[in-house]
């Protein structure tokens, strides 16, 4: 009698998410959904016709940023991996494109194109919103999420008329007399009413996005009972800052010191619009309405994040109030040695 042992194997199935979007165990939500959006551009399979794995790649890629953006299923997908999951979701593990409310538009370049046919069917209304982010939130980019509670539409019991239109009829009124009149003629359409239904759109506020950027999200607008939605539409309006001003990818802002370090230097720092820290070294003396430019410490560019613009501080100088006693005044007078020029003028 022989006691045969047949050696467990433990086949860990499923692919590692963490590794397809190239971020570690402990990534933060951001940081996924950050890595989801950079490799979604680049793997996106309108973008790479002559690679064959592409859209596999591209699959791959959202089937881990589906079950990495989900806490649940992250703890899920931790514990026992994509079997887990599968287990755990039952049937509803296809893949589905999460960019419909993800991007909005983002990836439709140059598709859609010729729907003149079509302009004579019914739209609804285009809705625009503004929202308005910080500078601080376009400095460093950050997820915002919308919740739209969107009128669907629903078929209820009964029947409605629908596509109502003039018809001209013709009604014999005697011999050789007849009247002709306009007439609404309509169909009956199943009955349908317009439930809301919650739905949450997620934008991305890139580092360096412009004033007035426009997010368009295809048919998210009103219903038409009809025809088709209209579009929705988010334009980023970035709010005034208390003391950073924005030009193109450049910062400005107003910094005060005293006397004392106008006229010895100084070795300063201030907190940068993500709090951290920007040094300013000087050694010679500052006069008010000087200005310092710090290199590389401005806004990414938005069409590039290898170009960042610079930030310029304008200096103000806070004199001491008071008096000096004379020998304090000969003192200041021998060590600054002006001579004294005095100009009136008008303008600067
Ligand atoms: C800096 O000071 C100038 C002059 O007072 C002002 O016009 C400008 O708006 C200030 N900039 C910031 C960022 O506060």
């Amino acid at each position: 009698m022989k006691n045969c042992r047949i050696p467990m194997i433990l086949v860990v199935a499923g692919r590692d998410f963490y590794k397809i979007l190239n971020v570690p165990k402990s990534a933060t939500l951001n940081q996924i959904k950050k890595a989801y959006r950079k490799l979604a551009k680049e793997l996106h399979p309108d973008k790479n016709k002559d690679d064959p794995q592409a859209q596999e790649r591209f699959q791959d890629l959202g089937a881990a940023y589906e079950a990495l953006s989900d806490t649940e299923k992250r703890k899920v997908y931790d514990k026992s991996g994509e079997e887990g999951l599968k287990r755990h979701g039952g049937e509803d593990g296809g893949f589905h494109d999460p960019f419909s409310s993800f991007f909005g538009d983002f990836f439709h370049f140059g598709g859609g194109g010729g729907g003149g046919g079509e302009s004579n069917v019914p739209r609804g209304g285009d809705v625009n919103l503004e929202i308005f982010v910080t500078l601080e939130e376009v400095y460093s980019g950050n997820f915002i999420e919308v919740v739209r509670a969107k009128p669907v539409a629903k078929t209820t019991s009964g029947s409605r008329r629908c596509n109502c239109r003039m018809e001209m009829r013709t009604t014999q009124l005697g011999p050789g007399r007849f009247q002709m009149m306009q007439e609404q003629v309509c169909d009956d359409c199943p009955n349908i009413k317009f439930v809301t239904e919650e739905k949450v759109l997620e934008i991305e506020i890139e580092p360096g996005i412009p004033d007035g950027f426009q997010y368009p999200f295809v048919a998210e607008g009103e219903p038409h009972i009809d025809g088709e939605p209209g579009d929705l539409k988010f334009i980023i309006r970035i709010q005034k800052h208390r003391k950073f001003e924005r030009k193109n990818n450049d910062l400005y802002t107003n910094l005060t010191i005293t006397l004392q370090h106008a006229l010895n230097g100084f070795d300063i720092e201030f907190p940068h619009l993500d709090g951290h820290k920007v040094k300013l070294t000087r050694e010679k003396i500052t006069w008010p309405g000087a200005k310092i430019k710090k290199k590389g410490e401005g806004l990414p560019a938005h069409e590039s994040n290898t170009i960042v613009g610079d930030l310029y501080i304008t200096i103000d100088v806070d004199f001491p109030k008071g008096e000096f006693n004379s020998d304090q005044r000969e003192a200041v007078k021998t060590l600054l040695n002006q001579q004294s020029k005095h100009n009136l003028y008008n303008g600067l």
